[in-house]
């Protein structure tokens, strides 16, 4: 039989003919369909400017079969592969009905489940309880269904046997749904370990809220070595990750213990404005803001505030969000903070400073010994040791010969000189190597701000103090601040700011000044040092910096 292949008219579909006024598009597939034909090929004729058929080659013939071959097999393979897609389904579907047969009841014989928030399981051994929350892990086995279920208080293992493993809500269960699981907590036997040592044994539990399978799956979206910014993106769902959780938790317990050590040095607190009309701590990182057509800033510091309440209320300090429109993208710095700072009365240098690390060991002694942030801290920073007083003080000057002497440069590449800004990599570098709490003192005037007052023993020099911390440098800046009213003013005159805008605060110097200082304090950064986080960014719940305002 002559079977016509023509490669620009010719069509691979297993109905063409195979005629010359319908030939096959290839060779292979005209033998695959017809393989006893003798094969014509469309071609310019020899010798001559017509085209027309001719008898297939010999090697055309001979690729032409192997061709034929191959399509053979992947047809073959492409029937098998149905086949077999065929019976996983009727498999699955047969597997769903006798679910569907499957029906789960509460057992209503057994005493009240008694509704309690996982981080009561201790206090609950042995009881029939209720918790709810969102499955964390899941493991289906033959018969059995692990489920680690966490409700922001905590993590339990629950086992799900018999008929709760085989149902069909547990094998269309998905990560992060939330449940209500009732059962028995017990202790684990010796050798097998979980969360707290213990285990709950369901024997009923309802489905809330499923959540999304296959491209929306939880695990498609929360990747853990994904890009850090595509992470952000998706905060909202990787905050539910074991470590930002613990490190929010240890933050929580961390602003609690600085209240608790605030409250022991008798410390009042109060709130002042987000919205203000005075910088604190220069123009270039202010962010402006239309106020009914005023401009208005976000406060970058509420350091003037506490200082009008000393005569009102004594001692004071506030946690208040401070607003920073720092350029620099460094691991340390974010647009928008929590900033603990505190304004003290009747005060010398020395008193300020012995303040601080007392406020900074107390503070860190409270979080290690709480229940929740101690274990937490272990696990997210196993090394840390809490310091212990008094800390190490250092003057500028002589942190300069150090760093000189350790080959550390300034930012043009050469020694550090008087005046220099010991800027955060340098800063960073003496920290790590001392490896200790440093109070680095008396910085010269011109890099501090416009209210540090000068040291009576060398005017070039404040009554100033950074805190630094190792891995994390700065955590806390303060000073002693000009308390004569000329002195204030020609530094309002200095920095050129208007000081009509902080009649207020000159105020202070004129109805009755009194000696006094204060500081502030960076939560993200003392959170950074004692969690060992890199950056300041991963201490902070939806972390504001440069091009980053969502979600
Ligand atoms: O050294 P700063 O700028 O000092 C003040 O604002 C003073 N008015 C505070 C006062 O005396 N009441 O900031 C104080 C602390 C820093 O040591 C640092 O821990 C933190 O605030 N901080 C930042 N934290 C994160 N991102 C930023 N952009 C920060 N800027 C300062």
């Amino acid at each position: 039989m002559s079977v016509y292949v023509n490669e620009k008219t010719g069509a691979d579909v297993a109905e063409t003919a195979g005629t010359e006024q319908q030939p096959f598009q290839t060779a292979a597939f005209a033998l695959f369909v017809k393989p006893e034909a003798k094969l014509f090929t469309y071609k310019q004729l020899e010798e001559s400017e017509e085209f027309g058929y001719v008898e297939i080659s010999s090697s055309a013939l001979k690729k032409a079969k192997k061709g034929a071959e191959g399509i053979k097999k992947k047809q073959e393979k492409a029937a098998k592969m149905e086949e077999e897609q065929k019976k996983k389904q009727e498999e699955a579907s047969k597997k769903l009905a006798e679910l569907d047969l499957i029906t789960i009841e509460e057992d209503k014989s057994l005493p009240e489940a008694k509704k309690i928030k996982l981080r009561k399981v201790q206090e609950n051994i042995g009881t029939r309880v209720l918790v709810q929350g969102w499955v964390h892990r899941l493991r289906l086995q033959k018969g059995l269904a692990f489920v680690t279920l966490r409700d922001g208080t905590g993590f339990i293992q629950c086992i799900l046997t018999g008929d709760l493993a085989k149902c069909r809500a547990t094998n269309e269960l998905t990560l992060e749904s939330t449940v209500a699981i009732r059962g028995v907590i017990n202790k684990l036997p010796d050798g097998k370990s979980a969360p707290g040592g213990v285990e709950l044994k369901v024997d009923y539990y309802e489905v809330i809220g499923l959540a999304p399978s296959g491209d929306e799956a939880f695990t498609n979206k929360v990747q853990e070595n994904a890009d850090p910014s595509l992470l952000l993106d998706q905060r909202h769902l990787t905050l539910r990750g074991e470590t930002l959780s613990a490190v929010i938790k240890v933050r929580a317990v961390l602003l609690n213990a600085i209240r608790k050590a605030y409250a022991e040095e008798e410390l009042v607190e109060v709130t002042p404005p987000c919205m203000v009309q005075t910088q604190v701590e220069g123009g270039s990182t202010l962010f402006k803001m239309d106020y009914y057509g005023e401009e208005a800033y976000l406060t970058q510091s509420s350091q003037l505030y506490l200082e009008t309440c000393l005569p009102a209320l004594g001692d004071v300090f506030c946690v208040q969000e401070s607003f920073r429109a720092e350029k620099s993208h460094t691991r340390r710095h974010l647009s928008e903070y929590t900033h603990v700072e505190a304004e003290l009365g009747f005060i010398d240098f020395d008193d300020l400073l012995s303040h601080i690390e007392r406020i900074i060991t107390k503070t860190v002694k409270y979080v290690v010994e709480d229940p929740v942030a101690g274990p937490l801290l272990k696990q997210l920073n196993p090394n840390f040791v809490a310091p212990s007083l008094p800390f190490k003080r250092m003057e500028y000057i002589h942190a300069l010969d150090w760093l000189n002497e350790h080959g550390i440069t300034n930012e043009e590449g050469e020694k550090f000189k008087f005046g220099d800004d010991i800027a955060e990599a340098a800063e960073r570098k003496m920290t790590d190597i001392i490896g200790l709490p440093i109070l680095l003192i008396r910085f010269p005037v011109a890099i501090k701000s416009f209210y540090m007052k000068k040291c009576a023993d060398d005017e070039r020099v404040t009554e100033s103090v950074d805190v630094l911390m190792p891995n994390v440098g700065e955590i806390t800046g303060g000073s002693m601040r000009i308390d004569d009213l000329d002195e204030l003013l020609a530094a309002f005159k200095r920095e050129g700011l208007d000081e009509k805008a902080y009649y207020w605060f000159i105020d202070q110097r004129k109805y009755g000044t009194c000696a006094h200082g204060g500081y502030g304090l960076g939560t993200e950064r003392i959170l950074a040092w004692l969690c060992d986080r890199f950056t300041v960014r991963d201490c902070s719940l939806f972390p504001r910096f440069t091009g980053r305002c969502k979600p």
